[in-house]
């Protein structure tokens, strides 16, 4: 009934960054819309709560997996570029809408390139950096709700965003994203850009498996500050560890599991709440039951 894109018992490992994590009794990939709303017909028949995964860039999966449908966004990544504004689909990445805007001289989400992830991820995230985030490009998002299948769309005035946080009804699936971004001169863009992966190459271990930031920062400081001032950087549990170049992510050395990735997780949190007593606050997504 679900067809061929459907995978039971399928390792979610294989479907993060971080690449730790048990499976999901199933996943389903969805290529085009019609088959979103295929798969979320087949949800209400059977009362399924579906999951989103996206694209796995910032969610950390326990080791039990999860007991669940998890739904992967990835055929929706169409990108287009009309009257100001720039369309783009749940499942695009954050390289292919550096590639486009740089290609096409669009100016406004350069900030964006050093963020992986996918739109609808941004989105639910309100994915930024201390300049900028989301919340200050969007125009507005198509999102579908699960329990209708209706499509509604939702202008940024009806969003309400916080610092890596957008309120949408639980249930609500982003869809797909318009931004509004201007032309511009690609030289000055592609310079940006480039200068911004070049300085995220320098400081964040971008060719280690992680699932990018862990911690929110808190107001006024950063969490990579705290947690190397709490002496952890580099710290090791099993195969995870404290990046040396970073001490706001954890990497995975090879052979880590969720286990080793959330001992570090806690023993960072501990650690900075006990010698500065400021509480860190998880940005990663935790996905599963705890065992
Ligand atoms: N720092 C340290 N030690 C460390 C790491 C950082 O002292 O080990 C200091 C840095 O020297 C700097 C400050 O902490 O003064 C802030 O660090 P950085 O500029 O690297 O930025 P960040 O606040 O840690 C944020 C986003 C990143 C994004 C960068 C782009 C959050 C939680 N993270 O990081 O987003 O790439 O800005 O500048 O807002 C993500 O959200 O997954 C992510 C990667």
């Amino acid at each position: 009934m679900l067809g061929k894109q459907v995978a039971f018992d399928e390792p979610l490992a294989k479907h993060t960054s971080l690449r730790v994590g048990g499976p999901a009794d199933a996943l389903a990939r969805i290529d085009d819309r019609d088959r979103l709303e295929r798969v979320l017909e087949v949800c209400r028949e059977y009362q399924l709560d579906p999951l989103v995964l996206g694209g796995g860039f910032n969610t950390l999966v326990r080791d039990s997996g999860y007991r669940g449908l998890v739904l992967r966004l990835q055929g929706l990544r169409q990108i287009e570029y009309r009257d100001g504004v720039l369309h783009a689909g749940a499942g695009t990445s954050h390289s292919s809408i550096s590639r486009f805007c740089a290609d096409q001289a669009l100016t406004g989400l350069e900030f964006a390139a050093s963020i992986p992830g996918t739109v609808g991820g941004w989105i639910a995230m309100n994915a930024g950096t201390r300049e900028r985030e989301m919340a200050d490009v969007v125009a507005r998002i198509e999102v579908v709700d699960p329990e209708t299948g209706g499509v509604e769309v939702r202008e940024r005035e009806a969003l309400s965003f916080s610092y890596r946080r957008t309120e949408l009804p639980r249930s609500e699936i982003v869809a797909a994203a318009s931004f509004e971004i201007e032309p511009g001169d690609a030289e000055v863009i592609q310079q940006i850009t480039r200068e911004l992966l070049e300085s995220r190459r320098e400081t964040q271990p971008v060719d280690q498996r992680s699932c990018g930031s862990v911690f929110k920062n808190p107001s006024g400081d950063s969490s990579g500050r705290l947690i190397e001032a709490a002496g952890l950087k580099g710290a090791r549990h099993g195969g995870a560890q404290i990046s040396t170049i970073h001490a706001n992510f954890i990497v995975n050395r090879g052979d880590a599991t969720a286990s080793d990735v959330l001992a570090l997780l806690e023993r960072a949190r501990e650690e900075v709440a006990g010698q500065f007593g400021i509480e860190l606050e998880p940005e990663v997504c935790i996905i599963g039951e705890e065992a």
